[in-house]
Formats: structure tokens, C-alpha cells, sequence
């Protein structure tokens, strides 16, 4: 079961971040942090980028994996997990861009019909993450129907990185990032399986607002279940769940978890 803790803000989620990977960094200069796009994780970027100036970390040997990727977009596409990743976390943080990389990479905006170059590209992903000694931390969103990367409601629970097929809805969610005409946005990704996600040594999932709640309900006091593919974060033995008051809001068992969390000793970290 994954700690859940419930904070005011985006901010203050984004400050736990901050500290826990900083300090992850410092004890091991080339630390493997997995990372996100979305809304979600921004804060907690512009956070662990403060930090890192304000104690001057060395990032230099810090690598990077993305989770999930559009596919059929330039890799040049501004609204590309490969742009975004860079925009977003590569350039603020100072990383070195040759170590972050990001599921997409070797297929270049390649179209869907070319099978033959997309088939081994996640078998390949995978075995790069296992090669640069498996992630550290790795940060989460979630979506409105459950996701985790783009590991769609049905996905498998053991899976490894692969082609999905997007569903509606989320095309309709991220149809914002590109005029808000769904027609743009690609029907299939790219994504970290996830079984990948489950071999990572720490997971951090945020999530904020009330679109948010009825996933957070399910991945936390739900069944595990394919339908909710973050369920799977139960059987994780080190997850936390970083939620304000909107998303925990169908939580049944609040206040335990704020309990929990406030009489928590300093020492233990998350
Ligand atoms: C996309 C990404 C997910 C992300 C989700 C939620 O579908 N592939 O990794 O978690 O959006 O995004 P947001 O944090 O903007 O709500």
C-alpha cells in the first residue's frame, strides 16, 4: 500500500519532491530518475530546479527516463514528450540532454505503418533502463480514467514498454495541447509498461484537483485491477501518493493517512 500524503498545495507537494531527490542525488551523483510530462509533476520540477541551484547539486551525471511518447509526432513537435521533457525538466535542471531519454527517441516521428522499426523499440528502452542500473524515483502522474505513463484502463500489470492505442477520453484531456482539436492529437504511443514502472526502486505519484479524485479512490481503496492500471501501486513495496484536499477527496481512510503522515518520524523521509 502506498503512503499517501495529503498536502495544501502543488507547492508543498513539489517541495517533497525537491527533497527527496536532491538528497537521492548527493548520496549518488548518477542517480536514474524517471520523469513525466503532464500538468502534475511541474511544480515539483520548478522545486527540485531551486534546490539544485540553492546547494549548487552536481546534475552532471544525473541520466533520465521518460515515460511515454506520442507516436507519429516530430520529435521536433513542440507538443512531443521528447520537446516537452526538454523544455520542462532537461534545460531547467541543468541535466546533460544525452543522458535523458525518452521512449520515442529512436523512432524520430517514424508513422505508425512502420512496424519493422517499432516493434523492438520498447524491448530496447527497457533494457537501457535496466543498463544504467534501473530507476531510482520515478515521478507519476495520472489520469482521469487511471493511467499511469499511457498505460491505458485494460493494460496489462506485468507489461513492458510498447505501442498502446490511446483512449478517447485521453485524447480529449490532452486535445488542449494541440488547439484543442482531438483531431491532432496521435491515436497510439508509445509507453513504459507497467511492469517498468513497477521495477523502478521508488514511485511518486501526484495528482491535484477534483478530476482527479475518483482515480485516486480507485488506485488507493480499489481492487487491483487493469481497469485502474495505477492500482498496481499496491503491490509496490515503496510508493507514495502525493494528493491535495480535491483529489483525496473520496478517500475513505483521510484521516489515517493524515495521522500517519504527521506522526511520522522525520528520519524516514518518503
Ligand atoms: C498524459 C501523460 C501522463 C499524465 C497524464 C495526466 O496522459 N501521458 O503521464 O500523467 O497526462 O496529465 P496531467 O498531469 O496534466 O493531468
Amino acid at each position: 500500500m502506498p503512503e499517501i500524503i495529503i498536502v495544501k498545495n502543488e507547492a508543498e507537494a513539489g517541495e517533497i519532491y525537491a527533497r527527496c531527490v536532491a538528497d537521492l542525488i548527493k548520496s549518488k551523483p548518477n542517480a536514474v530518475l524517471g520523469l513525466a510530462t503532464g500538468s502534475s509533476p511541474l511544480a515539483a520540477y520548478q522545486a527540485l530546479a531551486k534546490v539544485i541551484d540553492a546547494e549548487g547539486i552536481d546534475v552532471s551525471q544525473v541520466q533520465g527516463f521518460a515515460l511515454d511518447e506520442y507516436l507519429g509526432l516530430p520529435l521536433d513537435h513542440p507538443e512531443s514528450y521528447h520537446s516537452t521533457i526538454n523544455r520542462t525538466v532537461t534545460a531547467p535542471l541543468g541535466l546533460d540532454p544525452a543522458k535523458v531519454h525518452v521512449p520515442g527517441d529512436a523512432l524520430g516521428g517514424c508513422p505508425l505503418e512502420d512496424g519493422e522499426r517499432i516493434a523492438d523499440a520498447g524491448a530496447a528502452y527497457d533494457a537501457a533502463i535496466e543498463a544504467a542500473g534501473g530507476i531510482d524515483v520515478q515521478i507519476l502522474g495520472i489520469g482521469t480514467d487511471g493511467h499511469v505513463g499511457f498505460n491505458e484502463p485494460g493494460s496489462s500489470l506485468a507489461s513492458g514498454t510498447r505501442v498502446k492505442t490511446l483512449v478517447e477520453q485521453t485524447r480529449a484531456d490532452n486535445a488542449r495541447f494541440f488547439d484543442d482539436d482531438i483531431n491532432q492529437v496521435p491515436t497510439h504511443c508509445i509507453t513504459q509498461g507497467i511492469g517498468t514502472i513497477m521495477r523502478a526502486r521508488h514511485l511518486v505519484l501526484l495528482a491535484f484537483g477534483k478530476g482527479k479524485a475518483e482515480a485516486i479512490r480507485q488506485t488507493c481503496e480499489g481492487g487491483i485491477s487493469a481497469f485502474c492500471p495505477a492500482s498496481a501501486l499496491q503491490m509496490h513495496p515503496h510508493a507514495t501518493i502525493i494528493v491535495d484536499e480535491a483529489a483525496a477527496s473520496k478517500l475513505s481512510h483521510k484521516d489515517y493517512y493524515e495521522y500517519a503522515y504527521a506522526h511520522k518520524p522525520a528520519w524516514q523521509g518518503i
